[in-house]
């Protein structure tokens, strides 16, 4: 079933149910009493073994010997994988696809270390401290060699990746950048960087592996269960019915749970050899450098604008890291060929391949390093104009996507803009940077747009009424922590008309209908349109089948859905609810099929959530320490499903983006290829004390281009612009511009005693 015309979706009348309410989470009990059992805590298959990583230490070269005899000796020790024993694995090779999410993961390949920490043995163990100790025992003699970790080093070696993730153009030109951009009479020209980051998920990277007979179940962490089976299965070299994966908990992905690690795949071939359920996490340290990161960027942003502040021509380029035998090209500025107006347009992404482990997908890839140069560059555009930055932004709206030259399916960059203005209170800020203070602070305020992507992924969902009135749905979808439980269980209950305590959402099993999961922010859109789908087509086989059963209280009458409603079917002056009457009309219950992909209305609009944000920091004029005052985000992304969980979300994001523009850095050492802050003592992100006052509000917005719920992703929407707000806020406060992320006290210190002085 799809309702999609030529003009949008017939949109499901909301505000009789569930839909849109801010409920309490579903599953937050379960959560909060510790019965949400996630992959490291199942228990399935009995006691099992445990096994422990040990990983390379250095960052390129080979193993010349390994000698694992005091291991293998080592008390409870029952196994010891090594390149020189692992099993046949599918090969690794060149991708088919680029990026593709199901191709063999193998591990220990051979006696190559392609990047530091990479594992190079797997202890297998009667307790996990004893498989941690004996990985200890390991002695392992490398030849190191010389490898590229320095994505700085030598920009020269820059290719141009055929495609970009998610299969965006490399480069995009429209008119004559060059020649627009020498003639604007005002010009920015900037180069900016964004750091190393790690997604550092609450819940470590876990899998419990188990066999019965040819048969794999593996409970694990993930985000995507398709994507984890389909690698799984072509890694194990078993066909794809063969593999079961399960995840009904998962403590934060953040993207590095997307593509399939090796934690999985060594249980899973473990298990295997020793005829047991082989249970294994990563440590936080191992977490680091195994499972993906935020890919380095530098950005080079050349504005020109004529003197009233129209955009002539935007230039983007962008330079960032990838490893040496896989790619992965974030596409950082392909939003840039859709925020602004400008006739003249130029977006370009290079790549340097470096021994480290490979760049993956992390919140809002692309956007959220992308705006941090972007929307500095905005704000530096304007102070050159002596133009009101948001003013300037307002004489850039493009009147379609300028560079596609579609319609937008809706676009709320100047509300969101003009609503957090009003409510921080933005006509208080002083255009003339460093003029502020409040004692020993300097007090400075900043604005950026935000832009995310809205996105849709094919899904299936399958929904069942039962003999007693209970619904079940039934999908692949996963719930990260962000909350699809309860979105979905108000999806189904909103669409069959029933109360939220007569639905069971079971999600993340691959037993059921296969889904994209979570990623992408597409996750509500994909997922909860598929299972509305089946729901319809639930409701209107409940209601056939009361209106067509001998002895139904409604045998024969004029039915339509619209009758049912309260978990009722109610017609004339006779109502029954479900329970009562679905033993009669169907005792062996009902099941209903729904699906949904990407319309052609995806094609035909370009589709995108919008938003602003705002922050106030406090510079000490002594130390240097930047402190986060306050913090608004207004955003417009389609319809709310549950206001609650949203602002959860979208507060969650924005304090990331507050930690992308002061502290998180993941720091390569250039010698070793060695991330040397890999726990979170020394990899900082924000804490509670750093974010005193955060605010995300949404404004209404009606979007019928994309599902027939009017939804749009919001994932990954609050880090889009909130680093930039930051920065942007610190050069009002301080006049300091630091282009090099994060902004550290460091930075500003040698130029603040100056300001000081002058002040
Ligand atoms: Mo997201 S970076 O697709 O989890």
């Amino acid at each position: 079933m799809t309702e999609e015309t030529a003009t949008g979706f017939a949109q499901w009348p909301l505000g009789n149910g569930p839909i849109g309410e801010p409920l309490d989470r579903v599953d937050g009990q379960l959560k909060v009493t510790g019965k949400a059992t996630y992959a490291y805590e199942q228990r399935q298959g009995g006691k099992p073994l445990y096994g422990f990583l040990l990983g390379a230490a250095i960052g390129k070269g080979r193993i010349t010997a390994i000698d694992v005899s005091d291991a293998a000796r080592a008390p409870g020790v029952v196994h010891v994988m090594t390149h020189e024993n692992v099993p046949e694995q599918g090969a690794f090779g060149p991708p088919v696809v680029p990026n593709g999410y199901a191709r063999p993961r193998p591990v220990l390949t051979g006696s190559a270390v392609q990047y530091y920490d990479e594992p190079v043995a797997f202890v297998v163990a009667e307790s996990f401290e004893a498989a941690r100790f004996a990985a200890g025992l390991i002695s392992v003699h490398y030849d190191r060699q010389p490898g590229a970790f320095d994505l700085t080093a030598d920009l020269s070696k820059a290719y141009k990746p055929e495609k970009l993730n998610a299969g965006y153009e490399t480069d995009s030109t429209l008119g004559d950048f060059e020649g627009a951009f020498a003639a604007a009479p005002v010009q920015i020209e900037q180069t900016y960087s964004t750091p190393y980051e790690c997604h550092a998920a609450m819940e470590p990277h876990a899998a419990l592996a188990l066999w019965s007979g040819d048969e794999l179940t593996v409970y694990m962490s993930t985000q995507v269960i398709a994507n984890a089976r389909g690698a799984l299965a072509a890694t194990l070299k078993i066909p794809v019915e063969k593999v079961r994966v399960v995840s009904p908990f998962t403590g934060g992905g953040f993207g590095s749970k997307l593509l399939l690690h090796a934690e999985p795949v060594f249980a899973a071939l473990a298990a295997r050899e020793l005829k047991r359920p082989v249970k294994v996490a990563l440590t936080r340290q191992q977490m680091f450098a195994n499972t993906g990161f935020r890919p380095m960027s530098i950005q080079k942003l050349r504005l020109g604008a004529d003197r009233q502040g129209r955009l002539t021509a935007i230039g983007h380029e962008v330079w960032s890291h990838t490893a040496r035998y896989e790619e992965s090209a974030e596409q950082t500025a392909v939003f840039s060929r859709s925020l602004y107006a400008a006739p003249n347009r130029l977006t370009r992404h290079r790549l340097v391949a470096l021994d480290l482990h490979r760049g993956e997908w992390m919140r809002a890839p692309g956007e959220a390093p992308g705006l941090m140069a972007v929307e500095v560059a905005m704000d530096e555009l304007a102070e050159k104009l002596g133009l009101d930055p948001i003013e300037l932004r307002m004489r850039n709206e493009p009147a379609q996507d300028p560079e596609r030259k579609v319609p937008f399916s809706s676009r709320a960059l100047v509300p969101c803009m003009r609503e957090g203005a009003a409510s921080f209170g933005w006509d208080q800020r002083n255009p003339r940077p460093a003029s502020v203070r409040d004692g020993r602070h300097l007090i400075g305020i900043g604005m950026s747009a935000t832009i995310r992507p809205n996105a849709m992924r094919p899904a299936k969902a399958e929904a069942s009424i039962s003999a007693d009135g209970r619904v079940t749905a039934r999908l692949d979808m996963t719930d990260i922590g962000t909350g699809s439980y309860t979105v979905l269980t108000q999806i189904a209950a909103d669409t069959l008309g029933v109360p939220m305590d007569a639905v069971t959402v079971l999600l993340a099993d691959s037993r059921y209908p296969q889904t994209a999961g979570s990623g992408g922010s597409f996750g509500a859109a994909s997922s909860g349109t598929a299972l509305h789908y089946a729901c319809r087509a639930l409701r209107a086989k409940i209601v056939e089948a009361a209106r067509r059963t001998v002895g139904s209280p409604f045998e024969g009458a004029e039915l339509t859905e619209a009758n049912l409603a309260n978990g009722e079917i109610q017609a004339g002056n006779k109502h029954e609810t479900l329970a009562d009457l679905m033993p009669l009309i169907a005792p062996d219950g009902l099941t209903a099929q729904g699906a949904a992909e990407p319309g052609a209305s995806y094609k035909a609009f370009s589709q995108y959530a919008y938003g602003a944000q705002f922050a106030e920091v406090a510079v000490d004029m002594d130390s240097g320490e930047i402190r986060l005052r306050r913090m608004l985000g207004v955003f417009a992304a389609g319809h709310i499903l549950n206001p609650k969980i949203a602002r959860s979300q979208l507060l969650g994001g924005m304090i990331w983006g507050v930690g992308a523009a002061l502290m998180e850095e993941n720091v390569v050492d250039p010698r070793y290829g060695q991330f040397v802050n890999h726990d979170l003592a020394e990899y900082h992100v924000p804490v509670h004390a750093d974010i005193p006052d955060v605010e995300a509000v949404f404004l209404e917005e009606q979007d019928d281009k994309g599902n027939p719920l009017g939804i749009k992703g919001i994932g990954e929407l609050g880090i889009c612009g909130a680093g930039a707000a930051v920065a942007n806020a610190v050069y009002n406060a301080t006049g300091i511009r630091v282009r090099d992320y994060p902004i550290t006290l460091d930075k500003l210190l040698p130029k603040l005693v100056r300001n000081d002085r002058e002040i």
